[in-house]
């Protein structure tokens, strides 16, 4: 079995500082991430920026600096936001270094030996803000104004010497892909979406710019720079050393499990990136989730309608993992959510100070009162065993997460969270005082329950989870997936730590 698991997010834009729609795919990959890592992968986790480009290029123009130290300077921001949300991940990639200069130029160079790019002339729209090209019925006029119907940004037209990709060559062969490979979008409304998009017909696609100069330089023909998301999306091969195939990370992670981004970017993942992989005979990934937009009221948030919500500010108030659990919990994984402080109050009182903390506390406390804070022995009966059987079933938590099914996964954890809270209360070990064995085993009982349940917290709230674990002596790097198949692993007579308050619940 491939024990190797390839995860990425998006490389963002350092055009302006982070917001809350980038801290959702990256919590989103580091939760995967997470998951896979406790259930024995080794993981590489990627994520970075996207350096080059028109946008970039006018952002820093705008402010009257060079685009190196401008995007040195947001980039920055972005390294610093993976530090805040905890994440794992492996590399943190820029398109400006030469690592990975160098991978652009050699995937460049082997498309043109396999005869997929020619030199013509681009006509059409382009909207900067998207990177992207438009066809004629892809734009509308509103208020006066050109915009792509699809993201609502302004478009403008561009007529310039550009050497083109045959994208219309691939229309079947990515079908045939997509047919043989029924999961590599998901969900799979936009499976659909794509497969229509294609099967209208792939016209060739324009892959280089040659009216600015900021960005990677096509190899036989300095006067263009390759079109930023053919650089941009080989990102994914150059932080594995790409084009060094025979390299251990090369060798071991590629092709990558999931590419998770958000669903403005469906295209250039499910379409382009197979079709540049195909014709370069690399094999392509295996999965692309385009998620759901984090929404501002009703509007997709974004830096371009100024409508953003600061993690920095949320974090600072209310801690990282509530907003972690909240965009894994309360966001429908795969379709748009809302943000708003008075929710995220709620999901803390109502799951996280009422049914987790609770959990936590009254079962400790009442352990430390009548257990001497020590691991009490245990003999189990039908009862303990049936509230303890759901998290046995390791194939049905792992189909949840590949399945990228992360609703179910966190319902899961919430009814277990529900039903522990429901056993220790229905089975009243305050009234069993004259029978220590029923009372001692209730108690570990609910501390299996307890053990079991934070390890599938680990992946949502990893700081938190740690904490609880530490209770039983478990550190980070212990926890492992697999023992909550196991009933007995806490051991009599192990001391059981304290643990403080894990969330206060907020008065309104
Ligand atoms: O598109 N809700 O970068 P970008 C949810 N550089 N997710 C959101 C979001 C929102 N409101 N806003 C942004 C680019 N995102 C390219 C990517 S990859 C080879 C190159 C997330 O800075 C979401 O994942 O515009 C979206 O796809 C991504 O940030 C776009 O970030
Ligand atoms: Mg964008």
């Amino acid at each position: 079995m491939n024990k190797n698991y390839y995860i990425t997010t998006p490389i963002y834009y350092p055009s302006a500082k982070p917001h809350m729609g980038h801290a959702y795919s990256s919590i989103i990959a580091d939760f995967f991430a997470r998951f896979k890592k406790i259930d024995g992968f080794n993981v590489y986790f990627l994520t970075g920026t996207d350096e080059h480009g028109l946008k970039i290029q006018r952002s820093a123009e705008k402010l009257n600096k060079d685009p190196k130290s401008f995007c040195d300077e947001i980039s920055k921001t972005f390294e610093d936001l993976t530090k805040t949300l905890n994440l794992s991940n492996t590399d943190f990639i820029r398109t400006t270094e030469d690592r990975h200069k160098v991978s652009v130029q050699n995937l460049w160079n082997i498309l043109e030996k396999n005869n997929q790019i020619f030199l013509s002339k681009y006509s059409g729209w382009y909207s900067v803000s998207d990177e992207a090209f438009y066809n004629e019925d892809e734009v509308e006029e509103k208020d006066g104004l050109k915009v792509a119907k699809s993201s609502g940004s302004a478009v403008e037209w561009v007529e310039e010497e550009s050497f083109f990709f045959k994208l219309s060559e691939w229309e079947k062969p990515l079908l045939d892909f997509y047919e043989k490979n029924k999961n590599f979008i998901l969900p799979e409304s936009r499976r659909n979406e794509v497969i229509s998009f294609v099967k209208s017909g792939l016209k060739d696609l324009s892959v280089s710019r040659k009216t600015f100069s900021w960005g990677v330089k096509v190899p036989s023909d300095e006067n263009h720079v390759v079109y930023v998301w053919l650089d941009a999306l080989t990102n994914y091969l150059s932080s594995l050393k790409y084009p060094d195939e025979n390299n251990e990370l090369y060798k071991s992670f590629w092709p990558a499990d999931l590419h998770i981004i958000g669903k403005d970017i469906l295209r250039f993942h499910a379409i382009y990136w197979p079709a540049f992989l195909l014709a370069a005979k690399i094999e392509p990934p295996k999965r692309v989730y385009g998620h759901g937009w984090i929404l501002s009221g009703d509007e997709k948030m974004s830096k371009s309608k100024g409508n953003i919500l600061d993690p920095l500010e949320i974090i600072n108030i209310y801690g990282l993992d509530p907003l972690r659990y909240y965009l894994l919990k309360e966001v429908s994984f795969g379709n748009d959510g809302n943000i708003s402080e008075e929710k995220l109050e709620n999901c803390i009182n109502s799951d996280l100070a009422n049914n987790f903390g609770n959990l936590c506390q009254r079962v400790l406390s009442f352990a430390e009162k009548n257990c001497s804070s020590l691991i009490p022995d245990h003999k189990f009966t039908d009862d303990d065993l049936e509230i303890l059987k759901p998290l046995n079933n390791l194939d049905k938590i792992r189909s949840f997460i590949d399945n990228q099914d992360i609703n179910q996964y966190m319902s899961f954890i919430v009814d277990r969270l529900f039903s522990a809270n429901k056993y220790f209360n229905d089975q009243e070990p305050w009234k069993k005082k004259d029978d220590r064995l029923r009372l001692n085993t209730i108690v570990y009982t609910a501390l299996e329950l307890i053990r079991k349940i934070t390890i599938l917290l680990y992946p949502v709230m990893p700081e938190t989870s740690v904490k609880v674990l530490n209770v039983f002596n478990e550190t980070e790097n212990s926890i492992d997936f697999t023992s909550i198949d196991n009933n007995e692993i806490l051991k009599k007579d192990l001391k059981i730590n304290k643990l403080d308050i894990l969330f206060k619940k907020i008065e309104k």
